[in-house]
Formats: structure tokens, sequence, C-alpha cells
């Protein structure tokens, strides 16, 4: 499996899809999730779909499109709390299991996603 992607383990571009409908389709019913993220989640979906390829090792979607993900700073216009943070790992993990996303892959994913959703917090519990 050395020279095997990520993305190509789980499944490439079918199984990204998959899990980014069944990630969207949890945040547009989160009370913590609804207030800051659009009605539509069209095109959040296609974008992150374009991330997570590039992330997991397949092709750079999204930098061709976007340039460099710089992603705290694409997310300083929303109050990330630390209960939007779980909420969105909540959605993720959920995700995760309707996709039927294999392990060893499946921990592998939520453990990286856990550290970078850590990192978009930028706003304290009683600000939001
Ligand atoms: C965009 C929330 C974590 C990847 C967004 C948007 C919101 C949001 C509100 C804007 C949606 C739009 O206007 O279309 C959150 C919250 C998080 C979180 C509450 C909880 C910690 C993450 C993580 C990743 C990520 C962990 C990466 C794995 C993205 C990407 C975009 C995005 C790629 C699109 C950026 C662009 O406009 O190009 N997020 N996010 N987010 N988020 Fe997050």
């Amino acid at each position: 499996t050395d020279s095997v992607t990520l993305y190509e383990a789980i499944g490439g571009r079918e199984k990204i899809e998959e899990l980014v409908q069944a990630f969207y389709k949890r945040v547009a019913k989160h009370p913590a999730l609804i207030p800051i993220f659009p009605d539509d989640l069209t095109e959040t979906a296609r974008k992150q779909t374009q991330f997570l390829t590039q992330l997991f090792g397949g092709p750079a979607l999204y930098t061709e499109e976007h340039g460099h993900p710089m992603l705290r700073r694409r997310h300083l216009p929303f109050p990330i709390t630390p209960t939007r943070r779980d909420a969105w790992l909540e959605c993720m993990e959920q995700a995760l299991a309707e996709a039927e996303v294999e392990e060893p892959y499946r921990s592998a994913i939520f453990e990286r996603l856990t550290m970078t959703a850590s990192h978009m917090m930028n706003t304290p519990e009683d600000e939001k």
C-alpha cells in the first residue's frame, strides 16, 4: 500500500462525493451550524470535494481553481466556536460511517480532520 494514496485507497472520486454529500446533508440540519452556512450548500460542497480530493493525495483540484487553501484565513469571517468545531466533527464522523469509508482509512481521516478542525476555531464560546 506504500505507493497508493489515501484518495485511491478509499475509492477515489466516487467515494469522496458520497462522503461530502452525506456530510452537508447533516450540516444543513445541525442547529449549531445552520446560522453560519449558506442556505444553498451546492457550491460549498463542490469546494469541499475539491479540497478533500487534494488533501487525501488526489489531483490538486482545489488549488487549481482557488489558489492556496489558506483555510484558517478563509474561515475567519465565520465565528467558529468549540461547539461548532464539535458539531462539524460530529457530522463528519457520521458521514464517514454512512459512506462506509473503510478502516484503517476512516480513523486516519477522522484524526487528520480533527486536527484541521481545531485549527479553524477562531471564537470563544461566549462570543458567538
Ligand atoms: C468553507 C465552516 C472546518 C474546509 C466553510 C464555510 C463555512 C465553514 C461557514 C463557508 C461556506 C460557504 O460560504 O460556502 C466550518 C466550520 C468548521 C469548519 C464551522 C469547524 C471547525 C473545516 C475543515 C475543513 C474545511 C476541518 C477541511 C477539511 C472548508 C473549505 C471551504 C470551507 C475547503 C471552502 C472555502 C472556499 O470558499 O474556497 N467552512 N468549517 N472546513 N470549509 Fe469549513
